[in-house]
């Protein structure tokens, strides 16, 4: 079922209230703003990735390095998170 059927179509969650017209506004608002906070997530994991890169080419001693590669690991770490979450979502019908 698509997103936007689930949402106007009626069908239990998100959210149980529907109001009048029977969509459940309430529903709606949280999956977008939860959706567009994944996007907002998953760039700022990017970025970190960047930075974290850049100061791992700055670093002039091996220990300053390792501990950069070991931040870019877990920001990849924190990206697969991310796309598993938004990938739930695409297999429910919550991305829209
Ligand atoms: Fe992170």
């Amino acid at each position: 079922m698509s997103f936007w059927k689930r949402v106007f179509g009626g069908g239990g969650e998100p959210g149980e209230n529907k109001e009048q017209y029977g969509v459940d506004y309430v529903g709606v608002s949280e999956v977008l703003t939860f959706n567009r906070n994944l996007l907002a997530a998953l760039n700022h994991e990017k970025e970190g990735i960047d930075l974290y890169s850049r100061f791992l080419d700055e670093a002039n001693d091996e220990r300053g390095r390792e501990m950069y590669r070991k931040l870019i690991d877990e920001e990849k770490h924190h990206i697969r998170m991310v796309l598993d979450e938004i990938e739930e979502h695409k297999k429910r019908g919550y991305w829209s």
